[in-house]
């Protein structure tokens, strides 16, 4: 499938991923290179358009990251964004100053409604600003296009040349028509079609793979998420009978999730896939028993995992394939990014060492997660597992503080799932990012009926995030609150409380291990 195409050139901002999700949202493929990518590659790629993401350094800066002017010969439209605003206006011999006092936040834009940019927004606009360098002269040739009370040259352009820059940030969503000059910029300026469909996706990633398996045999890990699920499913459409499913229950699912799974993927489920469940709670139990540090807790889960996965493949025999559900994000983090790791997540990711096959097939690669929603609904995968709320792979391993025991899993369990139940039945699951119990392991004194009781205290966490990087902690009503509270301790033996985490990320994370 060859669709048209826009290049995002990563200057190192935040928001990176989030403006090539937003050129998607246009129906436009859209893929993020670092901002060194050559001359020769870029014309390789053959771009509609090129964006330059925003970036924290100032452009004297010694080792700030700079562009090859002749980027801007090339006839490709140019948008940049912040930083890469900067950059454009530096770059063709504008001027770029430091300001006493960073414009941080929302702020009103005055807007020349005869740029295209912002023929279909209000004259008055409200955009996210965020920074301290701005440009104070435009180069030669170029139109100022909006200003703000702060900054004179919040955007300008060049129109012969199709070079546009904005100091704003149009991707985030405090910009409330930052969609409209992005659609204006893809679409009006790079004369784009939109011919990113996620049924179009899907039909040709299942030809492309069969022409490339042919009769080989496929083998997939299966976790029930939403990326493992999707991926199996395109795989099953594919190759159908050569495809083997693994699914590892750890004994550290949520309340029932093991035989939904099943339910579903399983023999008598709707795909008809070869599917094998491996039932190892006890080994993980076993391997964790007096286990408390929460690195160490993953790492045995991880490897034991994958010492699971590997004596399943070895029944199977050799395999040609093996399909991981690796998304985009993925991709891109750990293409470009220099992060600290905070804590060390499992997927699959260890998996091809230790299996005897001979490539790997990751139908996912280029999605982000939204779409790989789309296309799970498009290969009719029911909406409660489309939508599912993420699950970690350590599962509830990282859910109980401390050591993990098959009766606390037990607690955990029982008490996520009045949680969620309750959450459903208030019909505000949607409206929350993520939201779980964890086993504190904190004992207290309460008492029941006449008794004195030492038991458990559970933990609720709710955060609303669109991204997992930040988030904020979730304001669930109050009634909702009480009726969970109630039922928990009521209902799940072995607590007798139940705290709030009002802990946004950072400083906390979202999980608790
Ligand atoms: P944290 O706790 O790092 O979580 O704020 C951010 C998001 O990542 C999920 N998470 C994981 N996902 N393997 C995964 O596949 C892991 O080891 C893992 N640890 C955390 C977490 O549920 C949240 O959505």
């Amino acid at each position: 499938m060859q669709n048209e195409k826009i290049l995002v050139l990563d200057f190192g901002g935040q928001y990176n991923q989030l403006i090539a999700r937003r050129v998607r949202e246009c129906n436009v493929y859209c893929e993020v290179h670092p901002y060194n990518m050559s001359i020769e590659k870029i014309k390789e790629y053959n771009p509609k358009g090129i964006i330059f993401t925003g970036g924290p350094n100032s452009v004297y800066g010694e080792d700030s990251p700079q562009c090859d002017k002749e980027i801007f010969n090339l006839g490709y439209p140019i948008l940049g964004i912040c930083y890469g605003c900067q950059l454009t206006a530096f770059t063709l011999g504008g001027v770029v100053e430091h300001a006493t006092v960073s414009e941080y936040g929302k702020t009103m834009l005055n807007t020349d409604k005869t740029s295209v940019l912002f023929k279909n927004v209000k004259e008055e606009t409200s955009v996210w600003m965020s920074h301290t360098d701005f440009v104070s002269k435009a180069p030669i040739g170029f139109k100022i296009t909006a200003y703000t009370k702060d900054c004179p040259i919040a955007a300008m352009e060049n129109e012969n040349r199709k070079i546009y820059a904005v100091q704003f940030h149009p991707e985030v969503m405090h910009s409330e028509e930052g969609m409209t000059m992005l659609r204006a910029f893809v679409y009006d300026v790079c004369n784009c079609q939109g011919d990113w469909k996620m049924a179009d996706f899907a039909q040709s990633t299942i030809e492309q793979i069969k022409a490339k398996v042919g009769k080989g045999k496929v083998l997939c890990a299966l976790s029930g998420g939403v990326d493992s699920s999707v991926a199996a499913v395109l795989l099953s459409k594919a190759v159908g009978e050569q495809l083997t499913c693994v699914f590892v229950d750890h004994g550290l699912l949520r309340k029932n999730e093991g035989d939904e799974v099943e339910t579903v993927f399983g023999p008598n489920g709707h795909y008809k896939l070869n599917f094998v469940r491996v039932n190892a709670q006890e080994r993980f139990y076993e391997k964790l028993k007096g286990v408390t540090e929460p690195e160490r807790k993953r790492k045995i889960i991880g490897e034991e995992f994958i010492r699971v996965f590997e004596e399943e493949a070895k029944k199977i025999g050799s395999v040609d394939y093996l399909v991981q559900g690796t998304i985009y994000p993925d991709v891109i983090e750990s293409g470009l990014g220099k992060s600290a790791t905070i804590k060390s997540h499992h997927n699959v990711g260890g998996l091809p060492s230790v299996v005897d096959f001979r490539e790997i097939i990751e139908p996912l690669r280029l999605l982000f997660k939204d779409e790989v929603r789309k296309v799970g609904l498009e290969l009719g995968i029911p909406e409660y597992l489309v939508y599912r709320q993420p699950f970690p792979g350590p599962g509830l391993g990282i859910r109980i503080i401390g050591e993990v025991t098959a009766e606390k899993v037990k607690i955990v369990q029982d008490a996520d799932y009045i949680y969620r139940e309750e959450i459903a039945k208030a019909g505000i699951d949607k409206d929350l990012g993520q939201y779980f119990a964890a086993l504190t392991n904190m004992q207290s004194v309460g008492v029941m009926g006449d008794e004195r009781t030492y038991d458990y205290a559970i933990a609720l966490r709710a955060v609303m995030t669109s991204d997992f990087m930040t988030a904020d902690w979730a304001r669930i009503p109050y009634d909702v609150l009480d009726i969970i509270s109630r039922r928990i301790v009521n209902e799940v033996k072995g607590v007798n409380r139940v705290l709030l985490d009002c802990t946004s990320k950072p400083p906390a994370t979202i999980e608790f291990e």
